[in-house]
């Protein structure tokens, strides 16, 4: 995964306090904007003594804030906008004050304010003289923060300080920082592990014109192959009558018919660590007719033949310790169904969703489904195909590290 698939539409609030390391933030800012970020910078009074608005205002595009009552948009409250609709908040330089306020919950600034409010990852990268860093209060402060969940630090290094002295405190490189929020936002880097997906549906012809299929749009297998490579993943992608819109950044080998599908499997499933079957197959073939069929005066019938289940010929094909994924549709009996796929199947987890008059997850954008695994369910309404997908590489990539170390967690 590069950097800038990753950053490319975040939206980062850059909180910059007043230290000098706080030139570095503008490198920095510059670089997240060029990896597709973008970028509001917030400041404390102080920080102005250092860098001022215009270098922030050029590299962001953005008015930097500096002041709570700079209301930008009436219908909302600005510090709690800003705290909560952006994907991280980036503290650098973090000064021991600032860190202080932030572990004690005080706002009494803009940047304090958001602090407090926030709610989304904060990544603070400390920058101070040796002295002030090894002080008690500010080691504690850092302790309490690193207990919260959503915080994460990018320590400081020890070298040459604009003090004079030398020790530990000087800011992470922006280098640093931009590979700590990569981890923030895809902490499964787990490289190297090969992935095989399916996706899309499959089309069994009648004659050579009229086909057999069904509403899957591939969507679920495009996200899982993009979440399998930012994780690090080496990905096949099976596109069954799907393709991505734009090069993807993984391999896509096409098929059309269920027949087809069931051979590409066979010839890629044994170099994959984890198998994902999120095509929809038809169970079902038809004899195809040479020619067009004709229309007549009645009706015509058909005869239909059964399919190989891919799925399940497939525990012959994949190694012993790969992690199998299969998909469910079900009308009824979801939970029951889904575990007798799972066992007759032999897969490591079944993603069943649910199909109602009301709601067909096929081509939908968001899906309310239930993961079965061998000892739980989990369940997730109305989530994003692409939070989905991360659920599902995330809790693959486990499964496997699982099965690496002979079943031990
Ligand atoms: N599958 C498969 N080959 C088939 C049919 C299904 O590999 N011929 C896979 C699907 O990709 C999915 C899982 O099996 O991962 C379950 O598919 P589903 O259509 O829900 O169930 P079926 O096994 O076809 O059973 P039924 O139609 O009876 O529900």
């Amino acid at each position: 995964m590069t950097s800038e698939k990753i950053f490319k539409n975040k939206n980062l609030l850059l909180v910059v306090s007043g230290g000098i390391a706080a030139y570095k933030s503008v490198y920095l800012l510059r670089e997240l904007t060029k990896l597709g970020a973008s970028v509001q910078v917030v400041g404390t009074a102080n920080s102005l003594n250092f860098i001022g608005r215009s270098a922030w205002e050029a590299l962001s595009g953005k008015t930097p804030l500096f002041d709570s009552f700079e209301v930008r948009d009436s219908s909302k409250i600005t510090h709690i906008t800003l705290a909560q609709d952006v994907d991280a908040v980036i503290v650098a330089p973090a000064t021991a004050n600032l860190i202080a306020k932030a572990s004690c919950g005080i706002a009494d600034d803009l940047a304090s304010t958001i602090l407090a409010a926030a709610t989304v990852p904060v990544l603070f990268a400390p920058a101070m003289n040796t002295a002030m860093y090894e002080n008690p209060a500010n080691l504690e402060n850092i302790e309490r923060l690193k207990k919260r969940e959503n915080v994460h630090f990018a320590d400081p290094g020890s070298g040459f300080l604009a003090c004079g002295t030398s020790g530990k405190g000087r800011m992470a490189e922006p280098e640093e920082i931009i590979f700590k929020l990569e981890e923030i936002f895809y902490p499964v880097r787990r490289g190297g592990v090969k992935w095989l997906v399916t996706g899309g549906a499959t089309r069994e012809y009648l004659d050579p014109v009229r086909f057999v299929t069904n509403g899957s749009s591939g969507k679920t297998g495009f996200a899982v192959s993009e979440a399998a490579l930012k994780s690090g993943g080496d990905v096949t992608f099976i596109g069954v009558n799907a393709e991505p819109k734009f090069n993807p950044g993984y391999s896509v080998v096409k098929t059309v018919t269920a027949a087809e599908t069931a051979e590409t499997v066979e010839k890629y499933a044994g170099n994959a660590d984890i198998f994902v079957m999120s095509a929809a197959i038809a169970d079902y073939s038809p004899k195809k007719n040479a020619q067009k069929i004709k229309k007549g005066e009645y009706s015509v019938t058909a005869e239909f033949f059964r399919t190989k289940d891919i799925l399940a010929e497939s525990l012959k094909w994949t190694r012993p310790g790969a992690v199998r994924i299969g998909f469910a549709a079900e009308t009824e009996n979801l939970e029951e169904n889904a575990r007798k796929k799972l066992v007759k199947k032999g897969l490591d987890f079944v993603v069943a969703n649910q199909v109602t008059a009301e709601f067909d997850p096929f081509g939908a954008d968001t899906n309310t489904v239930k993961i079965v695994f061998a000892d739980r369910i989990e369940e997730f309404k109305n989530i994003e195909k692409s939070q989905l997908a991360d659920i599902i590489v995330g809790n693959a990539l486990n499964l496997y590290e699982v099965k690496r170390n002979g079943g031990k967690n």
